[in-house]
């Protein structure tokens, strides 16, 4: 896509197509700085009647350990702002991935049951970290992983400052959606912008599948479509 807005909308599009194709889709979606766009087309779509998504299912991709629902910074509440409450997702319609209770290996077990009650996943959203992250499954990543907790790199929590502000710590630790449920899932789509990604996602596409780089699993999956701006992708631009 030639520049950012473009590849936000061309995003979009496809997953309004998907939503429209199967309302009662369950889905998980990003946050971060490249997804923004994305949702505010996807709102437009939604206000144009594009997809009905009063009966979606979403289950949120990853967190904070230690941040609570009310925490701005929490990846709950960032969902909720752009995506759950633009588009009128009801809580009732989510599953939390709760980074925030007493026991996190409970959580993430029941997070999974209740995933795998529903079949998996139909369209996972994805943002790529710098260092190839995909939620927050930090390389070296297990390709059979389930939902678990992890220590967040040094890059990452570098990476993450910029969402906290300057001066406040960022959590060290994470919990996510596992591997095994993203390459499960029957279509992914990766967001991907910036000069800054151009290196990670060459290692994606045409590097070595390796741990180091958990989303060179998930481009060998078969429902794996990247959409990315032109100064991430460096060559001509497309969906890919
Ligand atoms: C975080 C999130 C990922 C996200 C990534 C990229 O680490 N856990 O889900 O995809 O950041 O974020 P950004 O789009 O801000 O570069």
């Amino acid at each position: 896509m030639d520049d950012y807005n473009a590849m936000s909308r061309r995003a979009a599009e496809l997953v309004a197509g998907e939503l429209h194709a199967n309302p009662e889709a369950v889905i998980a979606v990003p946050t971060g700085a490249t997804p923004q766009g994305f949702y505010a087309q996807l709102v437009a779509l939604h206000r144009q009647g594009a997809f009905d998504a009063s009966r979606l299912r979403v289950f949120q991709l990853d967190d904070y350990v230690g941040a609570s629902a009310d925490d701005p910074h929490s990846f709950y509440a960032w969902i909720k702002r752009d995506f759950l409450d633009p588009l009128g997702i009801a809580s009732a319609q989510v599953t939390r991935l709760r980074g925030d209770r007493a026991d996190i290996w409970r959580a993430c077990h029941e997070y999974d049951a209740a995933l795998r009650a529903v079949g998996g996943l139909d369209l996972a959203v994805l943002g790529l970290g710098g260092n190839g992250h995909i939620g927050f499954n930090e390389p070296p990543a297990d390709p059979t992983s389930a939902t678990h907790s992890t220590a967040l790199s040094a890059e990452t929590i570098a990476a993450h400052t910029r969402y906290w502000g300057e001066g406040i710590p960022v959590p060290s630790r994470a919990v996510t959606c596992g591997m095994a449920n993203l390459l499960a899932a029957r279509r992914q789509v990766v967001l991907v912008a910036g000069a800054e990604k151009r290196a990670i996602l060459r290692r994606m596409v045409d590097g070595p599948v390796s741990a180091q780089v958990p989303a060179s699993w998930l481009w060998r999956s078969a429902g794996c479509v990247i959409v990315a701006d032109a100064a991430a992708w460096g060559r001509a631009p497309g969906v890919i």
